[in-house]
């Protein structure tokens, strides 16, 4: 079994460099179904959910070049079917549903598979569906499948009960070939919807207000094959920062986006990590007594729910008493058995967690039970005494590219044993 080895104790240095962000890359990969020309993706990383989704395109007969060499991926989606997608990958991620949203916009009806839950929670579509019903198509539901049935698309405003960033996407993109326009209101505003925003208008679409909570969308005729590079990822910028903090370290992140880390700046500033950013480079310095905080994730502009683990991992190693809330998904909290296993001192009660800062860490074997929790227990091994193993690395390679060669870089102890 596949497993990630890492020795606490080591002082971080140096510089990491940030790739682009997984989840700005698989929408825009959905996205690129609705041009009729090629799309080219530069910059794209290269890691696992990047490889399920355009394997989903492969499986509706669009024809996507992954090119490792140059980190470029080409998508040619002029010969698309409308074809069931391979149910097998549309259930092993969940992303993959955001191709509905482009499938309806082409071709008016399509049936997916229901795409799965996941470990942190059930991960509903109603959202996604009734916008899809708003712009005129009908819903059915059974049998593990979902249909879309619309003889044309007809723009429509629509009211989301939650800023849910999935459903603004897959939204956004049934609209773009609507006919009048659409306005979403309560949108998400997260960076990536803005990223995605932009990609569908360099395609010639019409999306005006993405990044903010309300997106005007006006139809067009059609949408042509376009080249883009995918914003900087700032939740592994994040990760990384957190690094930094755990191990008491000084580093230098670079491919960030100020506004983009500006709810973790502002934390870690809160726990006295001194914070410089230079253009497009970030200088975290973590040599100070840090101070217990309390965090509440929240949609975007809020705490990113997709850093709470790794908050929660360094938090265990600072002297008093800090709080946790997650308010975004039911079972965000998986990572607490395992660091408790290393010693932490956390107690939850529902979606809060009191976390009680422990002088140590131990390290030992844990399991990463999901893409935030794997990472956020590597954060704990380069920190424990001792050595951690971490099995079930692959949740971690879904979103991260090579995270322990960039942490080796930095100076951390660590290694994968591929079994
Ligand atoms: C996106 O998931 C991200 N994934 C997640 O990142 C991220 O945690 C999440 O947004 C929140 O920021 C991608 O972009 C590929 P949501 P998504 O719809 O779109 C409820 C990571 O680690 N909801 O904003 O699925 C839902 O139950 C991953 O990189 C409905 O009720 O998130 C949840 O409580 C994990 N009905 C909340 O909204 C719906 O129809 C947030 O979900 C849709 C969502």
């Amino acid at each position: 079994m596949n497993k990630i080895v890492a020795k606490g104790g080591n002082e971080l240095k140096g510089e990491v460099n940030i790739s682009s962000a997984k989840n700005s890359v698989l929408p825009i990969i959905a996205a690129s179904i609705l041009s009729s020309g090629k799309c080219v993706i530069e910059n794209a990383p290269m890691f696992e959910d990047v490889f399920v989704i355009s394997s989903v395109l492969e499986s509706i007969e669009s024809n996507v070049f992954i090119d490792k060499d140059t980190n470029k991926i080409i998508i040619d989606s002029s010969n698309v079917l409308n074809l069931q997608p391979d149910m097998d990958l549309v259930k092993k991620m969940r992303a993959s549903f955001l191709i509905m949203g482009p499938m309806i916009s082409k071709f008016g009806s399509f049936k997916i598979s229901f795409p799965g839950g996941c470990n942190i929670g059930t991960r509903p579509i109603d959202l996604h569906l009734k916008g899809f019903n708003a712009l005129g198509a009908d819903i059915s539901i059974g049998h593990g499948y979902v249909e879309a049935k619309a003889t044309s698309l007809k723009g429509n405003k629509i009211y989301l009960d939650f800023p849910s960033v999935g459903a603004t996407e897959n939204i956004m993109m049934a609209a773009v070939l609507a006919k009048g326009e659409t306005i979403i209101e309560n949108a998400a505003e997260e960076p990536e919807i803005e990223d995605l925003a932009n990609f569908l208008n360099k395609m010639g679409a019409n999306v005006i207000g993405a990044g903010t909570d309300t997106i005007k969308i006006i139809g067009v005729k059609e949408l042509k094959g376009t080249i883009h590079k995918p914003i900087y990822d700032r939740i592994e910028a994040g990760t990384f920062m957190i690094a930094a903090a755990i191990t008491r370290s000084k580093i230098k992140i670079n491919g960030i986006n100020e506004e983009h880390l500006k709810p973790i700046i502002a934390k870690l500033n809160e726990m006295n990590v001194d914070i410089d950013v230079i253009g497009e480079s970030i200088l975290v310095n973590a040599k100070k007594e840090l101070k217990p905080i309390d965090i509440k994730t929240m949609p975007y502009p809020g705490f990113p729910t997709d850093m709470q683990a790794q908050m929660m991992g360094l938090l265990c190693t600072v002297e008093g008493t800090s709080f946790i809330t997650e308010t975004i998904f039911e079972n965000r909290f998986m990572h607490v058995p395992e660091m408790k296993k290393m010693g932490a001192n956390i107690k939850i009660d529902g979606r809060n967690a009191v976390i009680e800062g422990v002088d140590k860490l131990t390290g030992c074997q844990v399991r990463a039970t999901d893409l935030r929790a794997g990472a956020a227990l590597i954060l704990c091994g380069l920190a424990a005494e001792g050595t951690t193993e971490i099995t079930d690395i692959y949740h971690i390679d879904r979103g991260y590219v090579n995270i322990e060669n960039k942490l080796k870089r930095l100076g951390a102890f660590i290694k994968r044993i591929d079994k």
